[in-house]
């Protein structure tokens, strides 16, 4: 199966594209390695999950760079993982966003339309579900009240795909991912906030004054529900009004108290935070809590890692010479 991977060069997508390729899949990666964060890692990143596949540079708004590749390489699918990510940030930087989440996905779609591509797989949210006060959280529940750019621009991404698939044809399915950590990750979420402020005895802020949940969601199992969830398209039955456009909620299925998360990462670097107590930022959600079962039951996903584990392997990485940020 010859697949491509949009955002390969970032947390999720090294690590996919290198468990991809070694389930017997032909991968090309492409990233255009901006600078939202240090690109040290984005490199490190690239260099030690890339054996076996084919990375290009390029930015998924490049309406006539995509349609060319598309052209000469007949991906069969999909993942498409390029976005600027980031609640905080789209607050003070909107246009990025439209950029690549909106414009970016477009041309994605596009090509898929016009190139033969048989399954699209995309990265959704769980911010989507936004204002939402329903736990958990279920595939089922209407979600139409985003409370920052980002989830709006994923509940966006949603929608142009059903109408893609509709359209088109073209099977779609978009994966809400919920707070992934875990090794390599992203030096602009809180794990990696945390482990570098408490490590250098600086303090952290802890917004809400700590009054938050967050279904944590460790990086292996993500990869195994993505690859689940690639493997196999939608079936018309699984999708609502005989289209096949489908969503899943990614997550642990727990959600965990902030303070203990902090708990948790302190337990492992042997050192207490010293913490700065301030209100909720604007774009931020009380809580977050996943309901799996859809996942579960249609491919057979089992999240396996829980938060201590998951927090100790995060640390030792977050220590280890791999770290190019350390
Ligand atoms: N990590 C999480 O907790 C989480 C949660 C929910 C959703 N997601 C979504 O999953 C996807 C992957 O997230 P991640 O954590 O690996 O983020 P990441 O920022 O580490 O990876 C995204 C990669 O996409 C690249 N990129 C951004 N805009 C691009 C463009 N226009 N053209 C080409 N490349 C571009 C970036 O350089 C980066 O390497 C994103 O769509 C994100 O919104 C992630």
């Amino acid at each position: 199966m010859k697949i491509l991977i949009t955002g390969v060069a970032g947390f999720i997508g090294s690590k996919l594209a290198y468990e991809l390729t070694q389930r017997g899949n032909e991968v090309v990666g492409i990233d255009n390695i901006n600078d939202y964060y240090d690109t040290r890692l984005k490199e490190a990143r690239l260099r030690h999950f890339g054996n076996g596949w084919r990375f290009i540079r390029m930015d998924i708004a490049d309406h006539k760079a995509i349609d060319k590749l598309f052209e000469h390489e007949r991906f069969d699918k999909v993942m498409n993982l390029a976005a600027q990510a980031g609640v905080r940030y789209s607050i003070t930087n909107p246009y990025a966003y439209m950029q690549s989440n909106l414009l970016g996905f477009l041309n994605i779609l596009e090509s898929c339309r016009h190139h033969g591509v048989k399954y699209l797989v995309y990265a959704s949210s769980s911010s989507v579900y936004g204002m939402n006060t329903k736990t958990p959280f279920s595939e089922d529940d209407i979600v139409i009240s985003p409370v920052s750019l980002y989830a709006a621009s994923k509940k966006s991404n949603e929608l142009m795909a059903h109408a893609y698939s509709k359209l088109y044809k073209l099977p779609t399915t978009g994966l809400r991912y919920f707070t992934v950590y875990g090794p390599w990750g992203r030096p602009d979420m809180s794990p990696m906030l945390f482990a570098k402020a408490i490590s250098k005895g600086e303090p952290i802020k802890v917004f809400n004054n700590g009054n938050m949940f967050r279904d944590f969601t460790y990086i292996d199992d993500i990869i195994e529900g993505t690859i689940r969830v690639i493997n196999r398209m939608p079936a018309i039955e699984e999708c609502a009004n005989g289209v096949r456009a489908n969503v899943y909620n990614i997550g642990c299925g727990h959600t965990t108290h902030l303070m203990e998360f902090i708990g948790e990462i302190e337990k492992n670097l042997g050192k207490k935070a010293e913490k700065i107590y301030l209100p909720m930022q604007p774009g931020d959600v009380y809580q977050t809590f996943a309901d799996t079962t859809k996942l579960e039951h249609e491919r057979g996903y089992r999240p396996k890692i829980l938060l201590p584990e998951g927090i100790q392997r995060f640390v030792k990485w977050y220590r280890s010479e791999d770290n190019p940020i350390l």
